[in-house]
């Protein structure tokens, strides 16, 4: 059966030529990242941009990230700094995104009327070839609703955009599979990390050779409220998350209807079609990348409450527990 929706691009040559003319024209076209998906625009272009918020339905006070092909384009939308420098050139391309001044080429709809700009070289190779052919920064927030789980393939864009836009390329699922890592540099002597990502704060930390802040958690809250537009809840199914520490072996038995259990690694003894794992022998990697699909399956087979398990490593860790929480934050 056909589906109406958005046409997917695999991402030919010809495929590529065509959407960098469609971005060119003010189109929306949603692309494939190592992070997720994302929808993207031309960054210097107001009205383009505009559209993005109406089709997230996203408030206007979020601001969008800006995504560049090479580290020259840095100065066309942002005043970079050495601290900057030097994180791009451990990092990128790759899932690290770049708080910054802003430089006034930038719309303010991008930065959400701040002055300042989040900026990231991909590694995507589809999704860096389509700036370059656009020859303009592409603006680009997750291609999902606005508060809902970010999209880790073409698939999960089309069930919940495709609707409302036209062009979807395809580049296959994502690699990282959540969000990019955070880090304010607008001063560049006291570096934020705003967003734990698939770059850690401990790799931040050895690059810059300076201490870098973490987001704090304020008490009685289940999220950080750092960057402007990190609602605490995000990232959210519309099943009712609990989280745990640890998940006991025997989940599952004597569950209520409804109820399914997330854990982090194929448990020894629980069974049954309401038990899930991330990753078979528990590998962060994978865990991550697994973790927006899991928490799409579970809301499709209908469970009202998911039990999930939180990590205890450092690094990927950190990030997975920071999308649990936001997605149990009510
Ligand atoms: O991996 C990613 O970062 C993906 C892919 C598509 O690149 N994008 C993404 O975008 O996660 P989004 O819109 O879901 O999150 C962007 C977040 C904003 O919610 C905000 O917290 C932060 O980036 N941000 C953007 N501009 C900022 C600024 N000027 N200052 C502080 N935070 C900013
Ligand atoms: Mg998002």
């Amino acid at each position: 059966m056909k589906r109406s929706g958005a046409r997917i691009h695999c991402g030919t040559p010809r495929d590529l030529s065509l959407l960098a003319r469609r971005l060119r024209a003010g189109e929306l076209v949603a692309v494939p990242t190592e992070t997720v998906y994302g929808l993207a625009a031309d960054a210097f272009n107001a009205g383009a941009c505009r559209r993005i918020f109406s089709v997230k339905r996203r408030p206007a006070t979020d601001p969008l990230i800006v995504h560049i092909a090479s580290v020259r384009d840095l100065s066309r939308v942002a005043a970079p700094n050495e601290a900057a420098l030097r994180l791009a050139k451990a990092f990128w391309p790759g899932p690290l995104t770049i708080v910054l001044p802003k430089n006034e080429a930038v719309p303010d709809v991008v930065s959400a009327g701040l002055p300042s700009v989040a900026v990231r070289l991909p590694a995507h190779p589809l999704f860096r070839r389509l700036i370059r052919l656009a020859g303009t920064p592409l603006a680009a927030p997750s291609a999902n609703p606005f508060g809902y789980v970010s999209p880790t393939t073409a698939d999960h864009v089309q069930r919940g955009l495709g609707g409302r836009i036209r062009h979807i390329l395809d580049g296959g699922p994502s690699r990282v599979g959540l969000e990019s890592t955070i880090v304010d540099l607008r001063n560049p002597s006291r570096p934020r990390l705003l967003r734990p990502g698939g770059i850690s704060h401990q790799e931040i930390v050895r690059v810059l050779g300076i201490p870098v802040a973490r987001p704090r958690r304020k008490a009685g809250s289940a999220a950080p409220q750092v960057a402007p537009g990190q609602l605490a809840r995000h990232y959210s199914p519309r099943a009712f998350v609990v989280l745990h520490e640890r998940l006991p072996d025997r989940a599952g038995t004597g569950a209520t209807a409804g109820e399914a259990w997330l854990f982090l690694r194929k448990p020894a003894r629980a069974r049954g079609k309401n038990i899930y794992w991330l990753s078979p022998r528990g590998e962060l990697p994978q865990a991550a990348r697994n973790l927006f699909a899991a928490l799409r399956r579970m809301d499709e087979a209908g469970y009202s409450r998911i039990h999930a398990e939180l990590s205890r490593a450092p690094g990927l860790g950190e990030a997975i527990n920071d999308r649990l929480r936001r997605a149990a934050a009510r």
